[in-house]
């Protein structure tokens, strides 16, 4: 007995340790010897003929050798799923050398560029810039800004009304009313640069939603000089330093006297011409009245500067649309301009 023992483990052990092994191989050779109908069971079963003392010996015996076969089937079923994963592995091996993706890198869009430009000028010069909302009250969009509910100058600027009282901004002049009153009569300088709204049909030069920036300073003894010199610093941090302005007599009921400012632009010929680029004048003493100042006491200069017009003569763009339509390729021109 003890000897068919002995050649039931050198005969597994033999089978177990050979190369080329799959789980499946294995658990066939566990079944074999371990299984319900495997060889050991099968000796186990032949001890009820054994004598009182051979029993427990031969019993300890085939424990020993149960495990010895379960335990050595443990170590080569480790081997193998080692040598799967290896395979796994090598089959999914990454190659560094492939060149990556390449990760688009975005540009900021050139009407924000325009803005961080005049920004940039503005805050250099001791400006806050100031901020209000695109869903404005009527009373900021036009009471304040001295149109009132009959005046004509409201059919230039042909609205969206949400309400009676509540409108898309038409121009970014209601932040001159929101500062005028948060700084409760103190001197200010601020700029607000923003979208508004005007019903209109789109094309080429059109748009019913265009951004401008909105200038306005408060202070005792402001004069049209102030104004100038400021329109002028601006237009050529905008577009050089031989870059001429050219002022001319307008109307808006906010401000009096009111200018429109064209900046001189030599054409291919040599002639020149002059292209408006924003609206400004000296703030109307009702403004500054209806804003918390005393007009006898303060003066004040406000200007608005159309930034896709800005935009469209800086990068000489011929739709306005473009700037709306977000394809890439015509974003990708103003890279780091
Ligand atoms: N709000 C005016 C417009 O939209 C521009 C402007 C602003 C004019 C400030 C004068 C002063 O046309």
């Amino acid at each position: 007995m003890e000897q068919r023992l002995n050649e039931i483990l050198r005969e597994a052990l033999e089978k177990i340790n050979q190369n080329d092994h799959t789980l499946k191989s294995l658990e066939e050779i566990r079944l074999a010897y371990l299984g319900k109908k495997g060889v050991l069971t099968e000796v186990m079963a032949g001890l009820r003929n054994l004598t009182p003392e051979e029993k427990p010996v031969i019993g300890q015996k085939i424990n020993v050798i149960k495990a010895t076969i379960e335990n050595t089937l443990k170590d080569a079923k480790t081997k193998v799923e080692d040598q799967e994963l290896l395979k796994l592995l090598e089959s999914e091996k990454i190659d560094p050398t492939l060149p990556g993706l390449k990760l688009p890198t975005g540009s900021i869009h050139p009407l924000n560029q325009v803005i961080e430009d005049v920004e940039d000028l503005f805050l250099g010069l001791g400006y806050e810039v100031a901020d209000g909302p695109e869903l404005e009250k009527d009373l900021y969009n036009f009471e304040m800004m001295n149109i009132g509910k009959n005046h004509p100058a409201r059919a230039m600027q042909d609205s969206f009304f949400v309400d009676e009282e509540t409108l898309l901004r038409t121009h970014t002049s209601p932040v001159q009313a929101r500062a005028m009153l948060a700084h409760k009569g103190k001197p200010l300088a601020i700029i607000c640069p923003g979208k508004v709204y005007r019903r209109d049909n789109d094309d080429l030069t059109h748009s019913h939603q265009f951004m401008q920036i909105e200038g306005l300073v408060i202070d005792e003894h402001i004069t049209f000089g102030h104004l100038k010199d400021t329109l002028l610093k601006m237009v050529r941090h905008l577009f050089g330093n031989e870059r001429e302005i050219r002022l001319r007599p307008s109307y808006f009921p906010f401000t009096e006297p009111s200018v429109e400012v064209d900046v001189v632009w030599t054409k291919a010929d040599g002639t020149k011409t002059y292209i408006e680029v924003l609206g400004a004048g000296l703030v109307h003493p009702d403004v500054l009245k209806m804003g918390g100042y005393d007009p006898d006491k303060f003066q004040g200069f406000a200007f608005g500067i159309g930034v896709e017009r800005i935009a469209i003569l800086k990068y000489h763009v011929e739709d306005i649309r473009n700037f709306y339509t977000n394809d890439i390729r015509f974003l990708k021109q103003f890279r780091g301009k």
